[in-house]
Order: C-alpha cells, then sequence, then structure tokens
C-alpha cells in the first residue's frame, strides 16, 4: 500500500450491533452504566470541541502550552532515534494540539507517518480536512475504529518504529485498573524502542477540576444527554431527555472526577423491544475522568512494563506530557 497519500480506512464490522449489545447490557447493569467512547456522533463531536474550547475546561490550554511552546522538546524525546516512524494517535479527535507538533516534524523535514485512531468517523473526516488544508505534505492514513483493532491495522499498513500519541483526558476516561490494562495491552502490541506520549491531567484544587466539568452552559450536560439522544435515534429508543439530568462529583482523595445523569422520577424507556425500569433520582453512570499524581503515573509505567523516558509540563505545572519507552 502507498502511505504517501490521504487515505482513510474504515472498520465498521458488527458496528450497530456492538453499540446496541453495549448500550442494552449497560443499562440491565447495577448501578447502570453506559460507556463514554458512544459520546461521540456528529452532535457529541460538535459538542465536545464546544468544551475544548470553554474557559473553564483547562486541559486544552494546558496541554496546547505544551504542544505550541515545547515542541522542540516533545521532538527531541521522540526523535532521539532518527529513523522513520509512524505516529498514531489514539482517539484524536480534531487534533487540535498535536497539529502543533505535526507541523513542527514536516517544517524539519522528519519522515513520518501520521495515523490518527478514532471511532467517530465524523471527526476524522473533519481532520482529514483541516489537515489537507494547513499541512498538505503531511502522510496521512486515518484509521477509524476501536484503538487496538486499528492498532493492529497500522501494524500490518507498516513495520516501522511506532510512536504512539494518547493526549488529553483520553487515559483519565479510563477507572485505575482499566488503564493499566490498556497500558500493558499496549506494550503488547508494541516492539522494544517503541515509545508512547501520554496525557495526565495532574490533581490540583478541587474547585478547578469540578468547575471544568460543571460549566454554567450547560455544554457538559448537553453532552452527556446527547448519547441518550444518539440512543434514541439508533436504537429506536424513547428516552424523555427532560427526565434525566447532569450531575458531576469530584472526590480529590481518590482523584475521580465522575459524571452522572439522574432520573427525576419513576420511569420506563423502551430500547428497541427491551424495557428499562428507573427509579426517582437512579443513577446512569455516564463517565470517569480521572485525575493523577506523579505517584500514580510513575506506578501505571512501571506496573505496564514501559520506562519512563522524559516528561514535559505546562508552565502552570497541572498537567504533564510524560514519554515512555518499550524496553521488553
Ligand atoms: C475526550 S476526546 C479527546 C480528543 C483528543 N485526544 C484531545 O485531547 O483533544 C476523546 C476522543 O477519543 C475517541 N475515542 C473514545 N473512545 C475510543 C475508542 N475506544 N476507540 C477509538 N476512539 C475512541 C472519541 O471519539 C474522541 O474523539
Amino acid at each position: 500500500m502507498n502511505l504517501n497519500t490521504k487515505t482513510q480506512i474504515k472498520n465498521n464490522h458488527n458496528k450497530a450491533e456492538n453499540f446496541f449489545l453495549d448500550i442494552k447490557s449497560g443499562l440491565q447493569n447495577t448501578p447502570k452504566k453506559l460507556s463514554s467512547k458512544y459520546f461521540y456522533d456528529e452532535i457529541g463531536d460538535e459538542l465536545f470541541q464546544k468544551i475544548m474550547a470553554m474557559p473553564e475546561y483547562y486541559l486544552t490550554q494546558c496541554e496546547l502550552d505544551i504542544f505550541k511552546n515545547k515542541t522542540a522538546e516533545i521532538a527531541d524525546l521522540i526523535t532521539s532515534d532518527s529513523s522513520p516512524f509512524d505516529l498514531i494517535e489514539l482517539g484524536a479527535g480534531d487534533a487540535m494540539k498535536s497539529s502543533y507538533f505535526l507541523k513542527y516534524l514536516v517544517d524539519k523535514g522528519t519522515d513520518f507517518t501520521y495515523m490518527p485512531i478514532d471511532i467517530s468517523g465524523n471527526i476524522l473526516s473533519i481532520l482529514q480536512e483541516k489537515l489537507e488544508k494547513n499541512i498538505p505534505e503531511l502522510h496521512t492514513v486515518c484509521l477509524e475504529g476501536e484503538y487496538f483493532e486499528m492498532l493492529n491495522k497500522a501494524a500490518a499498513l507498516s513495520s516501522r518504529r511506532k510512536v504512539i500519541l494518547f493526549l488529553g483526558g483520553n487515559i483519565g476516561n479510563m477507572e485505575l485498573e482499566e488503564a493499566y490494562h490498556f497500558c500493558s495491552g499496549l506494550k503488547q502490541n508494541l516492539a522494544a524502542g517503541d515509545q508512547l506520549l501520554i496525557g495526565f491531567d495532574l490533581k490540583k484544587n478541587p474547585h478547578t477540576i469540578l468547575n471544568a466539568y460543571n460549566d454554567k452552559t450547560g455544554i457538559t450536560a448537553a453532552f452527556n444527554l446527547n448519547l441518550l439522544t444518539r440512543i434514541n435515534r439508533e436504537l429506536d429508543a424513547d428516552f424523555d431527555l427532560k427526565e434525566f439530568q447532569h450531575y458531576q462529583t469530584y472526590d480529590p482523595v481518590s482523584g475521580a472526577c465522575r459524571s452522572y445523569l439522574v432520573s427525576l422520577v419513576d420511569q420506563v424507556v423502551t430500547i428497541d423491544q427491551t424495557s428499562i425500569s428507573f427509579k426517582e433520582n437512579e443513577l446512569i453512570d455516564m463517565e470517569v475522568s480521572q485525575k493523577f499524581s506523579e505517584e500514580d503515573i510513575k506506578e501505571l509505567a512501571e506496573k505496564s512494563g514501559f520506562e519512563i523516558k522524559g516528561e514535559i509540563r505546562d508552565s502552570k505545572n497541572w498537567f504533564i506530557d510524560s514519554v515512555w519507552t518499550v524496553t521488553k
């Protein structure tokens, strides 16, 4: 395959069926739970872009500070081995931050192919268009699907060394145990010398954290409620959005910031042929946004078999992009 093209590869195998089965089993669980990976339909993508632009959502500005102002430091850490590589971004979204780094590498004449992976085909199309316009020289292969299945596709396309980007709040959207299994799985899929640049939002003043996910404008609430709209549309369900309310918590001890939807009344919702009962005040667990200490980061790297090669912090010291190497 010629990788010197703008390519989009999709894996839509069983997509609708998996969505249905995950939603049904999550809502039959106690407590009820929905996976935040399903937030990202066309409207969800747009709402997430609005979240990133909110002044309260400090994560964007922190990581932008790193990617805009410390680009050379990032490049030094991942291009110390000067061989060509594949830069694979997991959950790339609109690559708002990483595109500064892509431009820097292209301007330096670095030999690499950018492979963004995202479950949302919509955001990948937006990204591809943006990259074609702003960095036309960039070699891009967009991979639409789940992290690991598309990482395998990337490995099948090219045997060059791999640098994985996993930015923003993505690792934080996993429970700690899940994050450990995820990083261990990544290591199994990589070879000695491959690298991972992974973003961690640090524990900080609890008010700052809670405000970032509990905005007064209601954008985060709309982002959560939009998953019910998506389920109504795609799975023939009848959620009444007026009967659900967004609720956000932050526990500064564990570092878990959690989004819930609260059922405001006793109600029964039908999804396809299945009835799901809600008690008044019953919760749906929607998303965790885990915050980390420096010790948590070290422990996660060591436990999952990586060596920390370096780290870059924003000027407020609120966020770390940590660079890990596979030693084998
Ligand atoms: C919170 S956004 C962050 C986007 C980007 N990393 C950033 O920092 O701006 C998460 C992105 O990951 C994608 N995503 C979430 N779960 C995924 C999964 N299991 N496989 C592939 N993509 C996923 C979503 O579609 C979304 O674009």
